[in-house]
């Protein structure tokens, strides 16, 4: 790929942001628009090109912000429409661009569309949600179930009928056949595009439709004791349906009318159906999320190649890639993996082929925080004990005073402070040249600067070692190759390459080792990871 042709959004980082952690300007324990602004200096020293902000709309908090009151506005919790205006110029002034989530797939049960449309059988907005009548005996038209546990219908007492949600009984699903719908949904777009946001990140966009003839779920034969309620079924008639197809395009649209946007799709799906999302002609949304890392149990060089190797298999021609390791719905990579080996993962995330997402506190290696039940915030908790999100969104480690420095000395923060705060903050891991921080820095700024990482291309490369995984990058000149250790035992990796015998070791995920190595002896400490130029 020719270095003028690449977009921001396919050599750029993502960071994500949620808000009510990030930073408390006020005082009141929960993070706002106006802390964000007031550490973006911090995200252009880490290095990323754009942030993403989970949702700061008007809201009931029924599912921390993902149940929407009003598209168009800002919660006063996080602030007001003029602090957003201030933390999009900020941003844009530092060259930072900044993504909002949009959450087309349902409103909250307190917008003014839904109170219209429950308010009885045959108002404007009757058809904007999903109604049905009961079945004979009063019970729900259906099996399927709610993504919070439970049944995804709720029945109401004065249209006498129920209305479907696939999240939280608060979070009513949008009727997206009905084209009133799917025009009021376009115009959200346009108002965030007309202020100047420079991409969506659209919520469960293979959702948006649902089977008409509402047939019920299978049963989902791997479900096991254990596993979250919400597992229980397959998603065949509520998920990934093609009557999506037109919309994504209508979508696409929408964001082509203004220049360099990018739609980003929340997409639960295996390579074979996700790939799908880019659109027939790459007329869809520019990055249908991989989060097949985020799900990948056996955490070895075999698997994580096998993985990346179909993803690039399965990859329309001219499709971007892009990867993903840690979000605010599952538990943390520094969790999931350990200290040692999400060094390993982080070093994979920003050397693979693709546009990087970057989940907030990653870069410190934060991890998941114990809850204790009496604290817990998230309904899917509430509905499937044991499987909340709470964990993984904890608030900011800035510094080692009382509140982390995310709020004010004393405050009560809406999720406790995990207690490794005074030894895992930016403050302290800036200081300190072997810190996760210091590396995830590196990584990036290494990235930023070498085409052939941030948009060169991709090959697997045969080494003896097959606890390794090694690939190379190239572009505008260079040569890059990655050689990842995934095993707990040094392992000694052997390269035939044509054109050198030797390279130069740029990174690793162990502190302070550089210089000049022998292709054919290439010595990896247990977990470790390097980048070596050619
Ligand atoms: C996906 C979001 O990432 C999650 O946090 C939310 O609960 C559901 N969609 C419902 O909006
Ligand atoms: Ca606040």
């Amino acid at each position: 790929m020719s270095e003028d042709t690449v977009l921001w959004w396919q050599s750029g980082t993502v960071y994500q942001i949620y808000p009510r952690s990030f930073m408390d300007s006020n005082a009141d324990g929960i993070g706002d628009l106006a802390g964000i602004t007031s550490k973006l200096d911090y995200l252009g020293w880490l290095g990323v090109e754009a942030i993403w902000l989970s949702p700061f709309y008007p809201s009931p908090m029924a599912d921390f912000g993902y149940d929407i009151s009003n598209y168009v506005d800002v919660d006063p919790i996080f602030g007001n429409l003029a602090d957003f205006d201030r933390l999009l110029e900020a941003a844009h002034s530092r060259n930072i661009k900044l993504l909002v989530d949009f959450v087309p797939n349902h409103t909250s049960d307190e917008h003014a569309w839904f109170k219209e449309s429950r308010s009885s059988r045959d108002n404007p907005k009757s058809d904007w949600y999903i109604w049905t009548d009961p079945k004979p005996d009063g019970s729900p038209p259906n099996n399927w179930i709610s993504n919070f546990g439970g049944s995804a219908w709720q029945f109401d007492e004065v249209r006498q009928q129920y209305y479907l949600h696939l999240f939280d009984v608060k979070q009513p699903d949008l009727n997206w056949r009905n084209p009133e719908v799917v025009q009021a949904m376009l115009d959200v777009m346009r108002f965030w595009f007309d202020r100047g946001v420079d991409g969506l990140r659209i919520d469960v966009v293979n959702l948006l439709f649902k089977d008409e003839a509402l047939r019920d779920n299978p049963p989902n034969p791997n479900w096991k004791e254990g596993d979250p309620g919400f597992h229980q079924q397959l998603r065949t008639y509520t998920e990934d349906l093609p009557d999506m197809d037109g919309i994504i395009l209508e979508m696409r649209k929408v964001a082509d009318a203004y220049p360099e946007r990018v739609l980003i799709g929340e997409i639960w799906l295996p390579y074979e159906r996700l790939v799908h999302y880019y659109g027939a002609e790459l007329n869809g949304l520019h990055l249908p999320f991989n989060f097949q890392l985020l799900l990948l149990d056996d955490w070895q060089a075999e698997s994580v190649r096998q993985l990346v190797e179909s993803y690039e298999t399965a990859l329309p021609e001219g499709a971007w890639p892009n990867w993903v390791l840690g979000n605010h719905d599952k538990s943390r990579v520094a969790t999931r993996l350990g200290q040692t080996r999400s060094r390993l993962a982080q070093m994979l995330l920003l050397t693979l082929r693709g546009t990087p997402t970057l989940y907030y506190g990653d870069e410190l290696g934060m991890v998941d925080v114990k809850i204790p039940p009496e604290l817990a915030r998230d309904p899917q908790e509430k509905g499937s004990p044991g499987f909340g999100r709470d964990p993984g969104r904890t608030p900011m480690q800035w510094d080692a005073s009382p509140d982390a420095g995310f709020s004010a000395p004393g405050v009560t923060t809406w999720l406790p402070l995990a207690p490794d705060y005074e030894k895992v903050n930016v403050d302290a891991e800036k200081e300190d040249p072997a810190s996760m921080l210091a590396f995830v820095r590196l990584l990036l700024a290494l990235r930023n600067a070498n085409p052939a990482l941030n948009s060169g291309s991709y090959r697997s490369i045969e080494s003896s070692a097959a606890a390794c995984f090694v690939y190379e990058r190239a572009g505008a000149g260079k040569r890059f190759l990655v050689a990842l250790n995934f095993s707990d035992q040094p392992q000694t990796v052997s390269i035939n390459d044509a054109e050198t015998s030797q390279g130069r070791i740029v990174i690793s995920t162990r502190t302070g080792r550089e210089g000049i190595v022998n292709l054919s002896g290439l010595e990896l400490d247990a977990a470790e990871g390097v980048v070596v130029e050619l």
